[in-house]
């Protein structure tokens, strides 16, 4: 801090949802932004025996007073982030950047069927038709829209304006970085570069203003929709480990592999990563669940955590041991 941003190591769905509402409660970033593709993402958030699912706004909304921001490279559906504005009763603290790209019926309805369908495994959710209209120059801006004019901003100046000040700005990444339509396994990807560069880009925040990078890593790999899975289990070894999850957006299984460290290299270098977010740990091993502190950790999970830090030569910061929101190691200085 004061700007961290927060971005998936692997496919997506590494759990960025939970840290990010650790570090919006933790931090107090006055403002939590979102770059990103679209409605695609789905975090799943726990607090207490609450359980959140949110895919349009950032998941720092518990922390209550922060601001919440989408940037202008998102593509937003209206009728998703109204009912999310409704739901977390977030209309006077909720901004969207003028320029921030609109998904309609029409792409929608092109998403649900046919080729990006069917090949890739896209999410149905119209965020690839809706960039491929921006990339055309037809798509609808937030600007356009009647229903979003109490939530417009300018979301670069308002960014840039609270880091003038010293204050903390989260900034909060969705899918993962093989999801990248650059850095990915093209074509199994979705339609906008994911990395941290793109997901700065997408909120108007320059590479010289960046503080920190945390790469997040889940302690073995998913990945939803086609593409190569390297190590790729059965669907019955990967329910016998305790690995299989269902996805929040769409409901599909996910598909799992062990942690990859050649990926997670990789990721580092492409993201420029400063720390590192390690979650489900307990799930890896359970007798870790809910652990608060690294030295109450078993032998084995230690080994693990430092060869991950050994083989990507960048520390592990947050350690998930839960789904909830307070299972976790915090062990920045
Ligand atoms: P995308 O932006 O769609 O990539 O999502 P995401 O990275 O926020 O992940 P998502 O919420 O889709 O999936 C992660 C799941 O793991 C959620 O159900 C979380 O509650 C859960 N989770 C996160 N961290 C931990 C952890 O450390 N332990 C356990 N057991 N569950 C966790
Ligand atoms: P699209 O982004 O909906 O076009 O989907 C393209 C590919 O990315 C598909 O394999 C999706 O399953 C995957 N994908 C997109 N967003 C997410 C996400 O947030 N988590 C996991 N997978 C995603
Ligand atoms: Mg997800």
């Amino acid at each position: 801090m004061p700007s961290l941003v927060i971005v998936g190591g692997f496919f997506g769905d590494e759990g960025k949802g939970k840290i990010i509402s650790y570090l919006a409660q933790k931090d107090k970033p006055t403002i939590v932004v979102r770059g990103g593709a679209g409605p695609n993402a789905g975090h799943t958030i726990e607090d207490g025996n609450k359980k959140y699912k949110v895919r349009m706004l950032p998941s720092g909304f518990l922390n209550k007073k922060a601001k919440l921001m989408i940037g202008p490279g998102v593509v937003v559906n209206p009728d998703v982030l109204h009912k999310e504005i409704s739901e977390f009763d977030v209309a006077s603290r909720t901004f969207v950047d003028y320029n921030t790209g609109i998904i309609e019926k029409i792409h929608t309805d092109a998403d649900s069927a046919g080729r990006l369908k069917e090949k890739i495994g896209s999410t149905g959710s119209g965020t690839g038709p809706a960039n491929a209209d921006r990339a055309m120059r037809t798509l609808k801006m937030a600007r356009d829209i009647p229903s979003l004019k109490q939530y417009l901003a300018d979301v670069p100046a308002e960014i840039n304006l609270a880091l003038e000040h010293d204050e903390n700005v989260l900034v909060e990444g969705t899918q993962g970085t093989f999801l990248s339509l650059f850095h990915g396994s093209y074509p199994y990807v979705t339609s906008k570069d994911v990395t941290a560069s793109g997901i700065c880009a997408d909120i108007g925040l320059g590479p010289k203003n960046v503080d920190d990078v945390m790469v997040v890593f889940k302690s073995y790999v998913t990945r939803v929709g086609e593409g190569l899975l390297e190590g790729e289990l059965s669907k019955e070894e990967t329910a016998a480990r305790g690995w299989a999850e269902i996805g929040t957006v769409t409901g599909r299984q996910r598909r799992a592999a062990e942690f990859n460290f050649n990926m997670a290299k990789r990721a580092v270098m492409l993201n420029s990563a400063t720390q590192i977010g390690l979650t489900k740990l307990d799930v890896l091993f359970p007798e870790c669940a809910h652990a608060q502190s690294f030295d109450t950790l078993s032998d084995k999970a230690k080994a693990f955590v430092t060869k991950i830090e050994d083989e990507t030569d960048v520390p592990v910061t947050l350690i998930g041991t839960g789904p909830g929101v307070t299972d976790i190691i915090d062990l920045r200085s």
